[in-house]
């Protein structure tokens, strides 16, 4: 009899509590958020993989601003241009800190790295020194011999792969190659690939920490977040990565230490130069861990954000021949055929930076960008949105929002010549106080590279099947089916070619 009752009370009492807990949160005036978040876990339990499929539909219920509970965080989710709009301009300072994450204890060298530490003194300062001594447009232009030079290396090692047209290439390592000798050079004036590189024991080495630590990295990405409760799986993989410091750590400490000992200037600084002479006039600040650490940051902040965006913009021109054919043409009529593109090139070459946009546009390598953290209350989309709470913008949405842009699936470069994007619609780099410092480095190296190939070569696919487009799962979305192609040095360029 008793248990009669219970069955019949129970739903009613849910549904009291249900009424009760939805009366609250909306007296509270907070974003919509799905129902019910579950003590401890809060909404653990729908964050299936893949984390922006889950996010998507979530988005599609709830609209473009909801929150959900990951574990006890408070997790903001914007997937509007407006609202994104609202977090980065209107709220830039209040949404500058960021949240206290694994990935920035580990990857982030115990919150040392600028791309994981809160919002604050330590961060200004390393940012001024990455937007005016690093990454600033008189210091690339300095270092604009280090770029042409790397894509020569480049599309000459494209020339001996493709063994004349015969062999299907694997543009990934072409790509990562390139970009690891431009950072490495700018950072401490080596190549670590290809000819007079110094010691290719050293090269591998390096190249097997960075491995590994992407590899330890993807496991701990917010979509997996509950193989982190497992106690037991989560030792063995700190025990992991406290051992790749140290090797990482060495090896940096190794480079600071010759460039320390060689003292001789070359003709443009290198950033371990400039942050041992700062570090004479401010010997408490740069410190070799604070070196250490950027170099780091610098090296996996730059590496394969535009490895993956060459991949993703090599594969949609494979897709599209007649993007390619026009690319190629506007490169012909402004370059000829007399030597190789260079940054020069690049203000006449409009299609060919649109092709570029199209593709972070299509394919934003940080699909919500890097987690921010509000440091106080605000108001979003008209909600209360508490202090303490972690942001995700939702930028892969908002790029391809029909609402903003026509036909949004389609690989259409010339839209930007219509400038079509308003506001914040497009956003590959972020946007306010956090945006990527890297932007003009990353569009420089990844045009140049992406025009050398296509004035040098013919290109593709290796069968009449189109190019897999398939997307990774959480925050950062590389190509699943790494691209191989096939392509032929162009009859007019096989005498350069071999020259260079
Ligand atoms: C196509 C290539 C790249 C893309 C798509 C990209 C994108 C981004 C995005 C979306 C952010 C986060 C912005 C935010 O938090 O709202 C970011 C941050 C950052 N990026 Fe890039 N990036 C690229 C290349 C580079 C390069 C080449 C470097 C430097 C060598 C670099 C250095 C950084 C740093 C240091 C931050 C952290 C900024 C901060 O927290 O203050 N990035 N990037
Ligand atoms: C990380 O930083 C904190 C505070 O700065 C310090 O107490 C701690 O020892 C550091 N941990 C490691 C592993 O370096
Ligand atoms: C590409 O997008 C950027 C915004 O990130 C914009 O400043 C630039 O003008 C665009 N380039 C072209 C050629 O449209």
């Amino acid at each position: 009899m008793d248990c009669v009752i219970l069955y019949l009370y129970l739903p009613a009492l849910l549904f009291i509590f249900a009424a009760l807990y939805l009366f609250s949160e909306k007296s509270k005036n907070l974003p919509p958020a799905p129902f019910p978040a579950l003590p401890f876990i809060g909404h653990l339990y729908l964050l299936k993989k893949p984390l922006h499929k889950t996010l998507s539909s979530l988005s599609k219920n709830y609209g473009s601003v909801f929150y959900f509970l990951y574990g006890s965080r408070r997790v903001l989710v914007v997937s509007s241009s407006a609202a994104a709009e609202e977090c980065l301009t209107k709220n830039d300072i209040v949404f500058a800190n960021r949240p206290n994450l694994i990935f920035g204890k580990y990857i982030g060298n115990n919150f040392t790295s600028i791309v994981w530490v809160g919002y604050g003194e330590y961060w200004r300062n390393l940012r001024k020194l990455c937007a005016q001594e690093i990454l600033s447009t008189h210091r690339l232009q300095k270092m604009s011999l280090i770029r042409v030079e790397e894509v020569k290396a480049m599309v000459k090692n494209v020339f001996r792969l493709s063994g004349g047209g015969l062999n299907a290439v694997e543009m990934r390592p072409v790509f990562f190659e390139l970009l690891f000798n431009v950072l490495t050079r700018m950072i401490a004036g080596k190549r670590y690939y290809g000819e007079e590189s110094g010691k290719p024991e050293e090269a591998k080495q390096f190249q097997e920490i960075m491995k590994e630590t992407a590899r330890l990295a993807s496991v701990v990405d917010m979509g997996s977040f509950s193989s982190v409760l497992n106690w037991f799986w989560f030792r063995d993989w700190e025990n992991q990565f406290v051992q790749l410091s140290k090797r990482r750590d060495e090896f940096m400490q190794n480079l600071i230490d010759e460039v320390r000992g060689s003292g001789n200037e070359g003709e443009a600084k290198t950033l371990i130069q400039v942050l041992l002479d700062l570090n004479e006039a401010k010997p408490d600040y740069y410190k070799d861990d604070v070196i250490m650490s950027l170099m780091q940051t610098l090296l996996q902040a730059g590496v394969s954000t535009s490895v993956d965006s060459l991949e993703w913009a090599m594969s949609l021109l494979l897709n599209n021949p007649e993007v390619l054919r026009k690319a190629q043409n506007e490169i012909d009529n402004v370059v000829g055929k007399d030597g190789i593109i260079t940054e020069l090139h690049l203000l006449e070459l409009p299609y060919l930076r649109y092709i570029i946009n199209e593709t972070l546009r299509m394919y934003p390598v940080a699909r919500f960008l890097i987690p921010h953290e509000s440091a106080e209350e605000c108001t979003i989309g008209g909600f209360r949105v508490p202090r303490g709470t972690m942001l995700l913008v939702d930028v892969k949405a908002i790029q391809n929002d029909p609402k903003i842009w026509g036909d949004p699936e389609n690989f259409r470069p010339e839209r930007f010549q219509e400038g079509g994007n308003a506001g914040l619609g497009f956003m590959p780099f972020g946007s306010g106080r956090r945006k990527c410092p890297g932007e003009g480095l990353a569009t420089r190296v990844v045009v140049l590279a992406l025009g050398a190939l296509i004035q040098c070569f013919n290109w593709d696919r290796i069968s009449e099947e189109m190019v897999d487009m398939t997307e990774g799962h959480g925050l950062f979305a590389p190509k699943v089916v790494t691209l191989k192609a096939k392509c032929a040095a162009r009859p007019s360029m096989v005498s350069l070619l071999s020259e260079i």
